[in-house]
């Protein structure tokens, strides 16, 4: 069976192309421009092109962007500072701090500083509630963009036994709930997971974020499934994924390929999200009286 490659480049064109039209008439209606603030603390290479990135994907689609590089040496209180400041800000309706942050920041306590209705990466404990609670506002952006290329390839999970191996609160534990929301039956593994090829040779579809370099192999997967790879490893002859492409594709019906199957969308819902906290901002929905 020829498995069927998802391309993450065309469907995030595809997404982005759509947010740009969105932002278009949203601006036309409200005179709002939407507007993204990044900060980026240090110079982690690798991080420094993601930044570059988001802000590219921001000229692209009509969102202001804000971009804050801050010092390694920068203290706590002083990012803390800033962020505050962005709180505040009317013209920055979201806010993103890139992570892995330096090991004297405390990222737990930078992310909850963070507004709740600015936090476009979803990463907020209020944000997380509500995905947990099976009314997501923010879904964090790898996860939810996996979703948004299972929809767009008509894929739907719903009665699926759907397997996630990683347990990040980044991808791992969103994909979980995400993917139950859309009714399927979900497991997540991780590393103390006894016999984990038990569980992924039953998954009609299988979300690889592990972040070691062909970690799933052949013999791990079920003829015909679904294999979503998040990984993003770098080795000296280039990127590869998590999982073991040459050879798992011939028994997948479905693939995302490493690089431009995932990466390409976590950018593109992060556009998504920041259109989502503006329009939220300028007109707040009503809730329901219970
Ligand atoms: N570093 C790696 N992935 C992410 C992400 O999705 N958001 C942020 N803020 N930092 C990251």
């Amino acid at each position: 069976m020829e498995p069927k490659l998802i391309d993450g480049r065309a469907i995030s064109a595809a997404v982005k192309a759509d947010v740009a039209r969105d932002v278009t008439e949203f601006t036309q209606q409200t005179g709002v421009i939407p507007g993204l603030a990044v900060i980026i603390v240090g110079d982690d290479p690798a991080s420094c092109v993601y930044v570059r990135n988001k802000c590219r994907a921001c000229r692209e689609t009509g969102i202001a962007s804000f971009e804050i590089a801050l010092p390694k040496e920068t203290t706590e209180e002083v990012l803390l500072r800033e962020i505050d400041t962005l709180n505040r800000r009317a013209d920055v309706h979201g806010i993103l701090v890139q992570l892995p942050l330096p090991r004297h920041i405390r990222e737990e306590v930078v992310l909850r500083a963070i507004s709740p209705d600015k936090d476009v990466d979803g990463f907020h404990p209020v944000n997380m509630g509500f995905l947990l609670s099976g009314r997501p506002r923010f879904a964090p952006c790898t996860p939810a963009g996996v979703m948004e290329l299972l929809d767009r390839c008509g894929i739907s999970v719903d009665g699926m036994h759907c397997v996630v191996i990683g347990r990040s609160n980044i991808v791992g534990k969103p994909m979980a709930q995400l993917l139950l929301a859309r009714n399927a039956t979900v497991t997540v593994c991780h590393s103390h997971t006894e016999d984990l090829p038990f569980y992924t040779r039953s998954a009609d579809l299988l979300v690889a974020a592990v972040g070691k370099p062909r970690f799933v192999c052949a013999d791990m997967v079920k003829d015909g499934a679904v294999v979503i790879d998040v990984g993003i490893n770098r080795l000296s002859e280039g990127l590869c994924g998590d999982v073991d492409f040459a050879t798992v594709s011939a028994k997948a019906s479905a693939i995302t390929p490493v690089p431009g199957g995932v990466g390409p969308m976590t950018i593109a819902m992060l556009m998504k999200n920041t259109l989502l906290a503006a329009r939220l901002l300028a007109c707040p929905p009503v809730e329901p009286r219970a």
